[in-house]
């Protein structure tokens, strides 16, 4: 069974198109991840392009008691420069893995990978798995082309892969199974779609994300017909997904997480398939990386 695991770019930013609170204050992360670690909830996604993010947790005592996945910087923020690249992992894992190996580090931008500096990049997180720095290596990818390209060249122990009741195409493509089958383990993220799942009121969508009113409209209806909340029928869907091992959430205060982990309770007892035929398959409004785009065009 899939389990789900915290995200924490919004301890460390202003993060997600549906936030109005900001970034988490340290004491409400406290609360978050206490409530966290009495649910079973024993992991937790990071990256050192999150702000403060591996910083905040690095103060937390809590934060022993969770695996831990981060990310590397990404070349371009570091000028090209592997030695920066090299300089930024030491200090994630010298915040992070103080008392057991990361669990995971994810390459953030599968083009440093698939670029000319690609092959460095993985011997240097090779050498930190071999010196029992970090278990498992990774990447988070946007696309199934770009999972292709990474997958035929590395061969990985991880991705993350942004996956929703909405955006099903790695499902309907066949990739959830075929890395399923080839042992890679998958964690989820985007399960939200940045919180838009969530909105109770469709009419508060921001202009230049209108165009996905009706898929909405049909997600709550769903909802309305099985009886569930919107909250329970977006994790349902994800839930049933066998293929993935782990379901990333992004919360900005104790009380989201405590409705997501009733909900995910409740949405195991959701009818099979229930929510399969709500996917669309229009890139630019299911991935945040075009929304801002979308915003200028207007
Ligand atoms: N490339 C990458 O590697 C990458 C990219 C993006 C994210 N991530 C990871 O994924 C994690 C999750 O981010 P995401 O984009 O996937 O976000 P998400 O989980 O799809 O949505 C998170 C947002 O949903 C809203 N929400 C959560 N619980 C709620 C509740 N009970 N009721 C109402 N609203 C609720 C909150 O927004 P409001 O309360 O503000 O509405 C929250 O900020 C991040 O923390 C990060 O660790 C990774």
């Amino acid at each position: 069974m899939n389990r789900l695991a915290l995200g924490t770019v919004q301890f460390g930013l202003s993060y997600g198109v549906t936030n109005t609170e900001g970034q988490v204050s340290e004491v409400s992360v406290q609360e978050i991840l206490q409530e966290a670690s009495q649910h079973g909830i024993d992991m937790l996604d990071t990256a050192a392009a999150y702000g403060e993010s591996e910083v905040v947790l690095s103060k937390q005592i809590a934060t022993n008691q969770f695996e831990l996945v981060s990310k590397t910087r990404p070349l371009s923020s570091m000028k090209g420069k592997l030695d920066q690249v090299e300089k930024a992992l030491n200090q994630s894992l010298d915040r992070l893995a103080l008392h057991r190996p990361l669990y995971g580090m994810l390459i953030h931008h599968a083009d440093d990978l698939l670029g000319p500096q690609g092959d460095d990049i993985w011997k240097l997180l090779q050498e930190k798995k071999q010196q029992g720095r970090i278990c498992k290596i990774g990447v988070s990818v946007y696309s199934a082309q770009e999972l292709d390209l990474i997958c035929q060249r590395y061969a990985i122990d991880l991705v993350q892969l942004p996956h929703n009741v909405l955006d099903q195409r790695l499902r309907i493509s066949g990739h959830l199974q075929t890395l399923q089958d080839n042992c890679i383990e998958i964690h989820v993220r985007s399960a939200f779609l940045q919180g838009l799942l969530l909105l109770q009121d469709i009419a508060a969508l921001p202009v230049h994300l209108q165009e996905l009113k009706p898929a909405l409209a049909r997600f709550q209806q769903r909802a309305g017909e099985l009886g569930c909340s919107t909250l329970a029928l977006a994790l349902g869907y994800l839930r049933q997904q066998t293929a993935i091992d782990r379901v990333l959430v992004g919360v900005v205060n104790p009380q989201q997480l405590t409705e997501i982990i009733v909900a995910w309770t409740e949405a195991a007892s959701l009818p099979l398939h229930c929510a399969d035929d709500l996917a669309i398959d229009t890139e630019h409004l299911l991935n945040p990386a075009k929304w801002s785009l979308l915003k200028v065009s207007q």
